[in-house]
């Protein structure tokens, strides 16, 4: 229970409901939630979201980016900004982003409620294109927030050819004013609440998660070229077969990256060429995704990358190709405003553990800018990216509450 001092209401189902509602918003055929940038779900999904702050009282703008903020108190250029993403991947789940969102939200609606009015502004964020998934541009509505310049994405195309600008045209926004975007001199500080998506919290029991640092992440394309032939009148000897060689790159990377703790490797897109299921293939296309706590561990793993790649590709006597797609660096976060974050959960009476996420997030390319700090909820099952992804309502409700504890701490 909250302490005296802050009459928090605690009743977790409205939270529940507004997560139902948005999970809903692009709900797939898979039973999961897919919204990828720029779609036609994510526009609904904003639209919600507009709305719903709106019937809060905030006042709600769209960037030059796609980003939706929702603003409660004064003008002023030391707001503290609470936010994360309502992209998902595809065939996601209801949490990932979104409760981040709108845990920032029923924060702001408990505070309201209980009387209090902030000193400086409040700003709830929803971060476009977070995942990257249709581009390949993660983390993409913070990054133009943050100032950096995506000038050299606009000509970046989905799986359908459609390019970045003409994606965002759909939605009456010009790539080439993306640089309007940039808004981090309006904030203070950052928070983001987010589901862990691994174990880690399940398994030691604990209710919440003060964030240390956010993993860097690698993000390479191979394509392994071989000779498209005949299934039956090839002899084996005689082949060039661009899948089978990927396949013993692919067994290779996983039989070193199970070999290391925290350097997950994963292979998440593979794409076969030409796909008959009598002609060897040609070409062979794949994504690796990396991740590490140092930029000494992201780069050793690139460089143990590259190498099981070329051997793989010798072996199978096909060329290679190896295309880096981006690379994120590790981001430690705000120690002193992550002790905000802790006298929120002790206000609360929850357990607290400190870890460093797994998972990139848009308070990655805040943090080296203003003060960035991010709370865990757990993960059932560990699980996420998958429609059976889910935290409980009281686990959500519980994060909203240390939200709007640390809110308060931050703008009275
Ligand atoms: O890939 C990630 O870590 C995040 O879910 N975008
Ligand atoms: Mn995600
Ligand atoms: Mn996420």
């Amino acid at each position: 229970m909250s302490d005296a001092g802050t009459r928090l209401a605690t009743d977790p189902a409205p939270l529940r409901a507004w997560v139902d509602e948005l999970g809903a918003i692009g709900a797939d055929a898979a039973g999961g939630t897919t919204r990828v940038a720029w779609s036609p779900a994510l526009r609904a999904a904003l639209d919600w979201l507009a709305a719903t702050c709106a019937r809060l009282g905030l006042a709600v703008h769209e960037d030059a980016a796609g980003n939706l903020f929702a603003r409660w108190g004064p003008d002023g250029d030391d707001a503290v900004l609470v936010g994360s993403h309502a992209d998902t991947v595809p065939q996601g789940g209801r949490f990932d982003g979104a409760l981040g969102v709108l845990a920032g939200l029923e924060a702001v609606r408990l505070l309201r409620d209980a009387g209090y009015e902030p000193r400086r502004a409040i700003v709830v964020a929803a971060w476009m294109d977070e995942e990257g998934t249709r581009f390949k541009t993660p983390t993409l509505g913070s990054r133009a927030f943050a100032g950096h310049d995506l000038s050299a994405l606009a000509g970046a195309t989905d799986a359908d050819g459609v390019t970045l600008a003409d994606a965002m045209a759909s939605w009456g926004r010009d790539v080439a004013r993306l640089p309007e975007a940039q808004g981090v001199d309006g904030i203070a500080a950052c928070l983001e609440l987010h589901i862990e998506q691994g174990p880690v919290l399940e398994e030691a029991g604990v209710e919440l998660g003060l964030v240390t640092q956010i993993a860097g992440l690698l993000g390479l394309r191979a394509t392994f070229t071989g000779t498209a032939a005949h299934a039956g009148a090839t002899p084996m000897g005689r082949r060039r077969d661009a899948l089978s060689a990927a396949a013993r790159a692919i067994v290779a990377l996983e039989d070193w990256a199970a070999g290391r703790e925290d350097v997950p490797v994963t292979v998440g897109i593979v794409e076969v060429l030409p796909g008959g299921f009598n002609v060897i293939p040609g070409e062979c296309r794949f994504t690796i995704d990396v991740r590490a706590q140092s930029e000494q561990a992201l780069d050793a793993a690139e460089q143990a990358v590259r190498a099981a790649l070329a051997d793989a590709a010798a072996h199978g006597g096909v060329e290679h190709a190896v295309q880096r797609t981006h690379r994120l660096a590790p981001v430690p976060l705000d120690p002193e405003l992550t002790a905000v974050l802790a006298r929120g959960a002790a206000r609360e009476g929850a357990t607290t553990l400190a870890l460093a996420s797994g998972a990139g997030h848009d308070a990655m390319q805040l943090a080296p800018l203003v003060p960035t700090a991010m709370l865990f909820v757990p993960s059932d099952g560990g699980l996420s990216h998958n429609p059976a992804e889910h935290t409980s309502p009281a686990a959500c409700h519980l994060g909203a509450r240390v939200l709007a504890h640390a809110l308060r701490e931050l703008t009275s």
